[in-house]
Parts: C-alpha cells; structure tokens; sequence
C-alpha cells in the first residue's frame, strides 16, 4: 500500500480528492493536514473531518496548519468554493475535532518515525510543506515523494494571468518545496483543465445510490456555478485535486511529463507565483536535463473524471 499524507484546503474539489483516496485500495491515508486557500485553515479541517465521517473514517487524523502565508497575507476563495468552502451546503460539525498538533510538525513526526515511505501529496498552497522543511532540513532524505497539485507552465494562470492558485497563495513556499531536491511531481493546470467533470457526470453522481456520491454531485453545483460563469461559460468543471490525488495513487499514468528543471518567480512584477520550468526541449522529446527533481505534468489522456466517477459512486456506506 502507497502510505500519503494529504495536505488541502477542503475545498469541493479537495473533498473529491479525498473521497476518491478513501475508496482506494492501495492507499493509506496516514493524516490529513490543512491550510489556508479555498477557505481558512481552521474550516478546511473541518470540512475535512465531514468528509472523513461521510466515509466512515473518523479514525485519520486532521491538524490544523497555516492561516496565512508568512507575510501574513491569506487570499480565500468563497466565490468557488462557497462561503463554507462546502458550496454553501453548510452541514452540521463534526463529531469529531482535529487534532492538537499543528501540521508542519505532524508532517515531520510521521516522515521521521516512517522514514523513507511516506508519500505527500499537497493539493492547497504549500505553506505546511515548506515550515516542515524549516522545522526538519532532513526532511527530503525522509519522504519517499512529494506530488502536488499546482502551476501552470504552458498553460496560463488562474488567480493571475501567469499564476495558479495554490502557487500564487504562496509563492515563497513553493519556491522552497521545488529547491528542496526531493523528488517532486508537479500537476499543473495543463494537465488538470483537461480532465473536466461535466453535467453527466454530475448526474450519474446523483442518481448512482451511494451517500458519497450525492454529496459530491452536491458540492459540484457551486463549482459548476464558478466555472460557468468566471471560466467555461458552461456548467463543467476541471479536476485538479483529484487527478492530483490519482497521479500521487500511482493510478493515472500521465501521458507527458517530463522531469526538467523547475523554479517559481517570486518577483513583485506580473509574473509573481507563476511556475517556470525548462520545457524548451518539447520539440525533441525532453532530453534529460542533469539535476532535475521536479517531473511536470504536462499532459493525461483525459479520461480521468470517468474513473472519479466510478470510484464515487462504489464507494460504501459508513
Ligand atoms: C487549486 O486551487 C484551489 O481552488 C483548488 O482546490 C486547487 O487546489 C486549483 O488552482
Ligand atoms: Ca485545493
């Protein structure tokens, strides 16, 4: 079993991401860790623990991570996510609470009693990651892999004309989790603006059965709403989470991505939080460039938002 510990912003396409983790059987979801993004960190580890009750497993631990960048800035986003970050289905607390321990160092515990097999996966700004590499320098010697969700290279920004949301919350933290030399894959918007979850799928998603499944056709309403209005111009809307979290499960198999250098513009022009990385060799097949960890994902075969699907709609009652 692949062992991961997902740090998110939950976030309905978070919450997709988890669920489709939870019905995965060969993965391990050791704890989930949040920041701030969609919504505030504190909320995005509730939605969590709703998420985690909806699929029966109250058991994994959530904690609660930054609240802000380390310049104090915390751009969230209830016009995607809805004022809950839930699209405003606002469901009852939890019966659970998230844990005492802050993120960064329930990051570094776990990679430290585990050393070498846990997998982290990031699907919200990369905050948590970096202050764990702060609070532990071993720490890439420690993790097996880091996927995450995050840039955009020959595709264009979403928060900015030249960034991606969770790049563009943090740029400094981003720049840091690239510069550490652990071996990363990046899912940017190029692959992730491919994978589009539309109104059949929404659909199916409602009337398949399974409590998971109407939940998740429920939350996609308020994205829907976002992407038609802000993106598609239609009521469809792209995967990014998820196929970060299927990339990371070892289950999609990208179809283009090759490991080249990559770093983040932290610069205070037009170009703050865009993702930079060395895709020159795309005319002759990306040769392999000495020293590059970071594998970009530049492409899947599109056929993602069927499986998501399918997994929801098997998953079990709790
Ligand atoms: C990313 O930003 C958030 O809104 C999503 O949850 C995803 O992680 C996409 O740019
Ligand atoms: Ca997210």
């Amino acid at each position: 079993k692949r062992t991961l510990i997902v740090d998110c912003d939950t976030g309905i396409d978070d919450a997709l991401a988890l669920l489709y983790l939870l019905g995965d059987p060969g993965v391990e979801i050791s704890a989930i860790t949040t920041v701030f993004g969609n919504t505030d960190a504190e909320t995005a580890a509730l939605n969590t623990l709703r998420v985690l009750e909806l699929a029966g497993r109250s058991d994994i631990p959530v904690a609660v991570g930054a609240l802000s960048n380390w310049c104090g800035e915390a751009h969230l986003a209830p016009y995607v996510h809805g004022s809950d970050g839930l699209g405003n289905t606002n469901l009852p607390a939890p019966a659970t609470a998230p844990c005492d321990e802050p993120a960064a160092e329930l990051i570094v515990r776990l990679a430290r009693e585990n050393p070498g097999t846990t997998h982290l996966l990031a699907i919200g700004p990369l905050t948590n990651l970096a202050t764990a590499l702060l609070l532990e320098p071993e720490l890439p010697d420690l993790v097996e892999h880091v996927t995450i969700m995050g840039g955009a290279v020959r595709h264009p920004g979403n928060a900015t004309p030249a960034s991606e949301a969770n790049i563009h919350n943090d740029p400094e933290a981003a720049r840091i989790v690239l510069r550490a030399g652990w071996p990363v894959t990046m899912v940017p918007l190029d692959a992730t603006m491919g994978e589009v979850l539309t109104e059949k799928h929404q659909q199916r998603l409602a009337e398949c059965g399974s409590p998971v499944a109407a939940f998740t056709s429920t939350i996609l309403q308020q994205y829907f709403d976002f992407y038609e209005r802000d993106i598609f111009g239609e009521r469809r809307a792209a995967c990014h989470d998820p196929l970060a979290a299927a990339i990371a499960a070892g289950d999609v198999v990208p179809v283009l991505a090759p490991v080249v250098p990559t770093d983040v513009d932290t610069g205070n022009g037009p170009g703050r939080g865009a993702t930079v990385a060395d895709v020159r060799g795309q005319y002759r097949d990306f040769p392999t460039q000495e020293g590059a960890n970071v594998r970009v994902v530049l492409e899947t075969d599109r056929t993602f938002p069927e499986m998501l699907v399918d997994r929801l709609c098997g998953a079990p009652e709790p």
